[in-house]
């Protein structure tokens, strides 16, 4: 009796402490793929920083707060999107549930380790003045914070830092900071959570960007990007491949060694966006360079760039952007864009010299400045200011808040679908009910497709546990005694 007790109570506690969890996704040449299946993984994304840059502050960030994370998360699953970018995150905030409701409802993390509160960014008038071990309370503290999520991407080293006021050696010092990082990861992580930049679309110098931090080089071997992100605003309205200059990215980003995407799309000038770029973005001809990318941005905010509106009454609306982006993703062929690619993943680097550089202006020096004092012991030792976050069990759940079409229709059915093990989320599994007055197309019936029907049957496991837990916890009672 006791030995076959002690295997029940070993099984149980398996079951009851096993959160269900995405795969993480790593870089394979100029692809990223599920580290398990070897499928390709490309970003159907937005950027996430609910109250903009002005909402930054020490006490909440935008993974601090369980309730809202919940419902944005279970928006999400119905908009389609597999992966989020947050630009401000405090390290010493606590971050688990958040996490965790994405992590469950199949989502995907690209995280900025900079903060626009001192000291936590590389000015890049002066990029020496805040290169410091200071700086890295915040660096180091957000990738210790992040590191164990399994939904963790990736890691942003700097955004935009390079535009018309950077001083020339700003390159240089991106590219330490991507070192002293790469270096902490390797020491410090269990898996290699890729490092990347994301550059502002100046066309110029955006060649130049891309091959200085792309390139290898033998004396800082940690130093080069993983991938690169580019924020792009040249789709406006209704045009095309040509009339963007989407054909121009696309084969200036063509022969990359490492994964590129948008970091930003969605020109607002033509309104409402119909978001016609999406079947470009995701079609034969741009996959063969880009790796998906994230629509700017999630909440609307005083620059306009909304997909849904956080009311003051605690309601929220989805906008007509939101609608017309989840249009545009339910049309996508996800059996073509997750097929895996030899060509792509089995690429040579490419080793960095000085006339990768064309445009006089951009740095071709690619001797970078010394760690600053203290920073080599960091990375030694580990920085430990912060608390590794972990992943806390989560189950499926109705939201709250009520929320509203455009045209002020309640919308039912908004509710976070704890994802089957390994599964990530995907468009076309809209689940949603109007309710009142004419139907406006947002309601589709109930889910399809894998991860509508995993998330069904992992909805029903999630319940298991608590009934097991029980009969575990009198296990250990009776094993006590
Ligand atoms: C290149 O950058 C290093 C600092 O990283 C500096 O010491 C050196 O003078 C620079 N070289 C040139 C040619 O500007």
């Amino acid at each position: 009796m006791i030995p076959s007790y002690g295997r029940v109570l070993a099984a149980v506690c398996a079951l009851a402490t096993t959160a269900a969890a995405v795969t993480p996704v790593e870089v394979r040449g100029k692809d990223f793929v599920n580290s398990e299946t070897g499928d390709r993984f490309q970003i159907i994304g937005i950027d996430y920083q609910p109250g903009g840059t002005s909402a930054v502050n020490k006490k909440t960030d935008p993974l601090s707060e369980r309730d809202e994370c919940l419902r944005d998360a279970a928006i999400m699953q119905q908009l389609g999107v597999n992966t989020i970018r947050i630009y401000n995150l405090s390290p010493d905030l606590n971050h688990d549930e958040c996490v965790s409701i994405f992590n469950a409802a199949g989502i995907y993390m690209i995280l900025d380790v900079n903060s626009p509160l001192y000291p936590g960014y590389i000015d890049r008038t002066a990029p020496w003045e805040t290169y410091n071990k200071d700086y890295y309370g915040q660096v180091f503290g957000i990738i210790e914070a992040f590191k164990d999520y399994p939904n963790t991407l990736a890691f942003f080293a700097g955004n935009e830092v390079i535009n018309e006021d950077s001083v020339e050696e700003v390159p240089q010092y991106i590219r330490a900071v991507q070192r002293d990082m790469k270096e902490y990861i390797a020491n410090h992580l269990d898996r290699s959570i890729p490092v990347g930049y994301s550059a502002a679309d100046i066309r110029p110098i955006l060649e130049d960007t891309l091959n200085y931090f792309m390139c290898e080089d033998e004396d800082y071997e940690t130093s080069h990007s993983d991938f690169f992100g580019l924020n792009s605003y040249s789709w406006c309205g209704d045009a095309s491949y040509k009339s963007s200059g989407f054909d121009v990215l696309t084969e200036m980003m063509s022969d990359t060694t490492i994964p590129v995407f948008f970091s930003e799309y969605g020109c607002n000038e033509v309104q409402p966006r119909e978001f016609t770029e999406v079947q470009a973005i995701y079609g034969e001809q741009m996959t063969q360079a880009f790796s998906g990318g994230l629509v700017y941005e999630y909440t609307q905010e005083d620059n306009d760039y909304g997909l849904v509106k956080l009311n003051d009454n605690g309601t929220i609306t989805l906008l007509v952007d939101f609608e017309n982006l989840q249009d545009q993703y339910a049309q996508l062929d996800l059996d073509r864009i997750t097929a895996s690619n030899a060509s792509h993943t089995n690429i040579e680097s490419v080793k960095c010299s000085a006339d990768l550089i064309q445009n006089g202006t951009f740095s071709s020096n690619f001797t970078l400045p010394a760690k600053p004092p203290g920073v080599q012991k960091l990375i030694d030792d580990g920085y430990d200011g912060v608390d590794a976050g972990k992943l806390v069990d989560v189950e499926s759940e109705d939201i709250p808040q009520t929320v509203y079409n455009h045209q002020g229709q309640e919308v039912t059915g908004f509710r976070l679908n704890v994802l089957a093990d390994g599964a990530s989320n995907l468009p076309g599994n809209s689940s949603t009910t109007t309710t009142s007055g004419s139907g406006s197309g947002s309601g589709s019936g109930s889910g399809s497709g894998d991860s509508g029907d995993d998330g069904d049957n992992a909805a029903g496991m999630v319940a298991v546990p608590v009934g097991l837990a029980t009969v575990a916890a009198s296990l250990f009672a009776l094993v006590m005694l």
